[in-house]
């Protein structure tokens, strides 16, 4: 027998370039934040998972869940790592709704972090390359930018998806974060100006990428049953999904699907009872323009090579036929990896609570969030619903 399990506080530290904060400082900002919205205090926590991909090549800092728990005031608590590279957010929120589902504990809480803006561009891509197969990817030269352009060019060739369309998915993302005072960038883009910026790796440029960030996010997890001791607005997680496929792109059945992401979602859609249709604000793992259009199509919102038009068309801005990375995304809100995946579960709950402020989506009654680590090895799925 599994138990309901609810979101019962969530906080964010604000993405960006911190240059005065450390790991310390960001975790604390979104943990105690995320304590104060549940109205708890540190000895009422039971469990902490902490996300993090590459703590010890960003900062020389390892042992960091434990560290997260000693800047939150727990006492002698258990505090586990999770690394799944992107998706290690995403990864530690599916394994704090275990422990909560399966009666082991109570109250846990997730945080999220990562502070990479303390090393060079380089040593950033190289820390990122490790997310894919070390030997046979980034050893030869194969970085992040450049399996996302294999996927893109593969995508443009099979269906037409243009770079215009590529374009969209950012300028779409850019004004959402403008709404947004978490969010790194607060500038507003055109197509023409995506379209100009310095090219990264063909066709992706610049402003086709998701940023170098530092960043850290928190949420509480409890039973639904004692939910509303905590919280009037509980909202219940209805379907935690995970799957994994190859870390090598060359060994993919295609390039234009990320096949975890499906898998993930369809046991999601199946736990939740709802289907794609029925989504109306979803968190999806954007770390390029192409991967937002891929994650459209493999979570089931659109038809192979339809997405592209739809954005291009305006159907998933805020407020449109599907709301799509009203924070900002990873685009426009920033990237923090380890922190990602636990900042697209706060946004599905302040969606749902009607907490969204000039991006609250009308009427959002289910959300998802899409976390994915390296080039789709990888994928996370959750669905959230307010309890009644
Ligand atoms: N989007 C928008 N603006 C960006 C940006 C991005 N992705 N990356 C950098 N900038 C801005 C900077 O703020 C800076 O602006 P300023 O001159 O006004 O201060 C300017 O562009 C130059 O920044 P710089 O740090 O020199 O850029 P860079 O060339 O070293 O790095 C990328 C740019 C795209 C290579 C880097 O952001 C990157 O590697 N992104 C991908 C990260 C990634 O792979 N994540 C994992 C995904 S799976």
């Amino acid at each position: 027998m599994s138990r309901d399990v609810a979101i019962i506080g969530v906080g964010l530290a604000k993405f960006g370039e911190r240059w005065n904060a450390g790991l310390k400082e960001l975790m604390a900002e979104a943990g105690l934040q995320a304590l104060e919205d549940a109205n708890l205090k540190s000895d009422d926590v039971e469990m902490l998972y902490g996300g993090t991909m590459a703590s010890g090549r960003f900062m020389g800092q390892e042992h960091v869940a434990a560290l997260m728990s000693d800047q939150l005031g727990f006492k002698n608590i258990p505090a586990v790592r999770i690394e799944n590279a992107c998706a290690s957010g995403g990864s530690a929120l599916r394994q704090g709704y275990i422990s909560v589902a399966s009666d082991i504990h109570d109250i846990v809480v997730v945080g999220g972090v990562e502070k990479m803006t303390d090393v060079t561009s380089s040593e950033a891509t190289t820390a990122l390359g490790g997310a894919g197969d070390q030997e046979w990817e980034l050893f030869q030269g194969i970085t992040f930018p450049a399996l996302y352009a294999m996927m893109a060019k593969r995508h443009m060739y099979e269906y037409g998806t243009t770079e215009e369309q590529l374009a969209a998915v950012s300028v779409k993302n850019h004004e959402n974060a403008m709404k947004n005072k978490y969010a790194q960038f607060h500038k507003r883009l055109t197509i023409d100006e995506v379209m100009k910026s310095k090219m990264v790796s063909d066709p992706l440029k610049l402003l086709d990428c998701s940023p170098i960030s530092d960043g850290a996010a928190a949420v509480v997890l409890a039973p639904l049953e004692i939910a509303r001791k905590y919280n009037d607005t509980p909202i219940k997680i209805v379907a935690s999904a995970q799957a994994s496929d190859t870390l090598r792109l060359a060994e993919r059945d295609n390039l234009t699907s990320i096949k975890a992401t499906s898998i993930a979602a369809e046991k999601a859609y199946k736990q939740a009872g709802v289907t794609p249709k029925d989504i109306n604000v979803a968190e999806v793992h954007d770390c390029f323009t192409i991967a937002e259009i891929m994650a459209m199509e493999d979570l089931g919102f659109y038809k192979k090579g339809e997405a592209g038009k739809a954005v291009m068309n305006g159907e998933t801005a805020i407020n449109s036929k599907i709301s799509i990375n009203t924070s900002g995304g990873l685009k426009g809100c920033g990237h923090p990896v380890g922190a990602t995946g636990v900042k697209q579960a706060v946004e599905a709950v302040w969606q749902l609570r009607g907490d969204a402020g000039e991006r609250q989506v009308n009427g959002a009654e289910v959300a998802l969030t899409h976390n994915v680590g390296g080039s789709g090895a990888t994928a996370v799925v959750h669905i959230y619903k307010r309890a009644n």
